[in-house]
């Protein structure tokens, strides 16, 4: 009932643009950074929804940080884009709350004094551009200016069957809250963690993971998982910890060697290439499957139209339709999607 009540409330919420202040940072390695943000005591989201960030302001700090002269870029192309004029993302980045909780819960380094009775928000934020380079910039005590939350969210099952939770690469940050959200609601919970290596996976370690080979053996050595008590499988590429093969692999493997059958639900958050791979299991398993998708995203409220991905649609003649991933997303039932 209060799983119902608490969705009922997130469903209500308007997105409000706020400035959030950056109250810890924790380089996690390979270009991925976890920044804690103080939000106000009335926040509520729940795991898939998402922010969309400015990146714009205080562009003469990132330049520094790149060992660039903000002024002196004679080289830069004289065109009349905004972008290319100003030099820096004009459009939002969208990023996904990956956690959430209250500020006594902030134990990183570099915490701030905050008011008690506020929120903490965490955003997970891998380096691959212009404004994810910009969030990594920001320093403790700056502020960022950013809209939600938006989309929609995983909905967890009704009874107390198995929910699986797999998520891989790029594109994992939900996972954790989704985990955390699960366990409050004491849902039986293992999770599928796969990486290229054993140093790629954004987590914090409690100890060496080992590596497994061929075989499913449920750790609890990660302790963003362990914290909710959730096993978890991991698998790399090349084997440097838990099963050696793709995330989806083990998954398979453990439904062939380990399932006797009973009800489970999985949940997917990950690189394109994974979800495809996920959907593709849970087809052949008869399992429901919802899972996050990542699209290049511009208003991130259903206006610029930039966002569209092809749904099944049984009541279109060509059985599909276009559907905007962040007003009608972005978690989607894995069945409904058309990948091309
Ligand atoms: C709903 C949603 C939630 C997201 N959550 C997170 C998150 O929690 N953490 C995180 O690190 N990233 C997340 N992303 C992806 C993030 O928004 C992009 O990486 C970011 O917009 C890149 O901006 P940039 O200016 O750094 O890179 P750009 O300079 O704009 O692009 C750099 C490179 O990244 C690629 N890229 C840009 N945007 C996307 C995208 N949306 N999906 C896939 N590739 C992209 C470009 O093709 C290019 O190769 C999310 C995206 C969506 C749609
Ligand atoms: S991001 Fe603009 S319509 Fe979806």
């Amino acid at each position: 009932m209060a799983n119902e009540e608490t969705t009922r409330s997130v469903d209500a919420v308007r997105p409000r643009r706020l400035d959030l202040p950056v109250v810890a940072r924790h380089p996690l390695g390979h270009g991925f950074l976890r920044l804690s943000l103080d939000a106000p005591p009335d926040w509520l989201s729940l795991p898939g929804q998402f922010i969309n960030v400015l990146c714009e302001s205080d562009m003469a700090a990132l330049a520094a940080s790149e060992g660039r002269d903000a002024e002196v870029e004679a080289d830069w192309p004289r065109a009349t884009g905004i972008e290319l004029i100003r030099r820096w993302p004009v459009v939002r980045r969208p990023f996904s709350v990956s956690r959430v909780g209250t500020m006594a819960d902030v134990a990183s380094p570099g915490r701030v004094a905050h008011e008690v009775g506020r929120m903490r928000l965490e955003i997970l934020v891998r380096a691959v551009g212009t404004g994810s380079r910009f969030l990594h910039s920001r320093p403790v005590g700056s502020l960022l200016n950013a809209v939600g939350p938006l989309g929609n969210h995983f909905a967890p099952p009704q009874d107390d069957r198995l929910c699986i939770l797999v998520g891989g690469g790029c594109g994992v940050a939900p996972i954790f809250g989704l985990a955390d959200h699960l366990a409050d609601l004491g849902k039986p919970c293992l999770c599928f963690f796969g990486a290229k290596d054993a140093g790629d996976m954004p987590v914090t370690y409690r100890r060496t993971p080992e590596p497994t080979g061929s075989r499913i053996a449920p750790t609890e050595v990660v302790e963003e998982f362990a914290e909710d008590d959730i096993p978890a499988v991991l698998a790399t590429e090349d084997g440097s910890a838990g099963f050696r093969g793709m995330v989806t692999d083990a998954l398979e493997a453990y439904l062939r060697d380990a399932w006797k059958g009973e009800p489970l639900a999985l949940f997917g958050c990950g690189p394109t290439a994974m979800l495809k791979a996920l959907g593709a299991v849970a087809a052949r398993h008869g399992l429901p499957c919802q899972m996050s998708l990542e699209r290049f995203m511009g208003c991130g409220i259903g206006v610029c139209l930039s966002c569209a991905a092809k749904r099944r649609d049984p009541s279109s003649e060509k059985g599909w339709t276009y559907r905007l991933t962040c007003r009608d997303g972005p978690v989607v039932d894995a069945a409904d999607m058309i990948w091309d």
